[in-house]
């Protein structure tokens, strides 16, 4: 290939030129970077022709140079453990951060940019903590900010809604984007266990990790809840603004009353628009729960570990995108795919399509939001309960669809199924049920997917 950089200059982001290399430094080899360099070696032919010049790996960094010396993935490239040092070499064109963690991967990206190399990242935790910041400093150096891997890992969710999805309005996404959480849910519908046999039965299988507390509690989903609302609705999202709920307390029992109403619990990521009357967009919210999903909509049949993601656009309608949202082959063909993005910009000059958060809509607070509830909850079996916590519903201006009782031996399980309601309307009624003389105990409120 022997075209000069003079020909494939493009604006005010030239390119290296056809055929130059392009260098990559990988920071961290974990299971992600193991597998990244391995389909580096095995596709190297098929990513030059796709790019225009071949991928060079500088070196990779590591914190025990021990630990990875001997690896095949690494014979014949430089291994470090100074990542500084690695990023700040002239030759290196594009970083790969893939250490994991949020303060010592910002530094590293930071500097990375700032010294006009672009960035690939799968850190999901960083990018939904610091995106303004990391963006602002790739704009500011005119190079890429790839993080495709960072959300459901294989699926294309983030190029999606940068660049398919650029022309349309995108009014709401619900996804399931953890796969240990869906793991566990669908093993419990599967067979009846426990919350806690199906973790354990996560952790044997290797799905959930030692520490499972990110994935059981929704942290890694409200990471990625951020990440797509910021896309879908040009706004900064960041994980604090996310209301976050997990798994831990969802019941055999829950799981048998949703089956027996025709619904699944799933955990979703539900990133939506909120409108006023006049249809004009007021703000968005972004928030992770357990969630009661009717068994004909096709985020109830996703099982096993799989994740998927249901956008609703103006113009394209529906859309859903499924399949492995984790593991280390599935995470490297997403960093992969930015990897070839980010190396192409560099040989034919250009930028790949920013964040951008112009529209820059109020993120609102979850009290605000409508959601529908199904509270499950024991009480006393005497005349007039139900008409009295009727009327209590009916006072807080909260209508009820759906009320049905079975009968117990400690005394009468109630199961009420509310329209939609604003969310701190909804849970100041659970607060006065809970202190209700005729209420034993709220066994669970789970929420309904509109
Ligand atoms: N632990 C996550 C999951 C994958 O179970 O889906 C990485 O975000």
């Amino acid at each position: 290939m022997t075209v000069s950089s003079a020909e494939s200059r493009n604006g005010n982001y030239p390119g290296k030129g056809i055929g130059e290399p392009v260098g990559v430094a990988i920071l961290g080899k974990g299971t992600v970077g193991t597998e990244v360099l391995r389909l580096l070696a095995e596709f190297s032919d098929n990513l030059e022709h796709r790019i225009g010049g071949p991928i060079e790996v500088r070196g990779v960094a590591v914190s025990n140079l021990d630990k990875h010396k001997d690896a095949p993935e690494v014979a014949g490239i430089y291994l470090t453990d100074n990542a500084r040092e690695l990023i700040d070499r002239d030759d290196v064109d594009v970083v790969v951060e893939l250490i994991g963690g949020i303060d010592y991967p910002r530094e590293l990206v930071l500097e990375a940019l700032k010294n006009g190399k672009s960035v690939v990242t799968a850190n999901k935790a960083l990018v939904a903590a610091h995106a303004d910041e990391l963006s602002d400093a790739a704009n500011a150096a005119g190079v890429d900010l790839y993080y495709e891997a960072a959300v459901a890992a294989a699926i294309p969710v983030v190029g999606m809604l940068r660049r398919s999805l650029a022309g349309d309005q995108v009014q709401r996404i619900s996804g399931i984007v953890n796969g240990t959480t869906n793991f566990i849910l669908d093993a419990m519908a599967t067979s009846g266990m426990s919350y806690e046999d199906a973790l354990a039965e996560a952790t044997r299988l290797g799905y959930a990790e030692a520490d499972p507390t990110a994935d059981v509690e929704g942290h890694d989903a409200a990471s990625k809840a951020a990440i797509l609302a910021s896309m879908g609705f040009h706004t900064r999202v960041t994980y604090d603004d996310v209301y976050c709920e997990g798994i831990t307390k969802i019941t055999a029992e829950d799981i048998a009353a949703a089956k027996q109403s025709n619904e699944t619990i799933k955990l979703l990521a539900i990133c939506e628009r909120l409108l006023d009357d006049a249809g004009n967009t007021v703000g968005v919210n972004a928030r992770v729960h357990p969630t009661l999903v009717a068994n004909d909509h096709p985020l109830a049949s996703v099982d096993k570990s799989y994740n998927a993601i249901f956008v609703e656009a103006e113009a394209a309608g529906r859309l859903m995108f499924y399949g492995n949202g984790a593991g280390g082959a599935p995470t490297a063909s997403a960093v992969l795919g930015d990897l070839v993005g980010a190396a192409r910009n560099k040989v034919h000059g250009g930028r790949a399509p920013a964040e951008n958060p112009y529209a820059n809509y109020e993120v609102v607070g979850f009290g605000e939001v409508h959601s529908r509830y199904h509270i499950n909850m024991t009480v006393n079996d005497r005349v007039g309960v139900l008409a009295d916590l009727s009327r209590m519903f009916a006072e807080a201006g909260i209508s009820l669809s759906a009320v049905r009782q079975e009968e117990s031996d400690d005394g009468a399980h109630l199961i009420v199924v509310t329209h939609s309601a604003q969310e701190s309307k909804l849970s100041e009624i659970v607060d006065a049920l809970t202190s209700h003389a005729d209420v034993q105990a709220i066994n669970s409120v789970i929420r309904l997917d509109a």
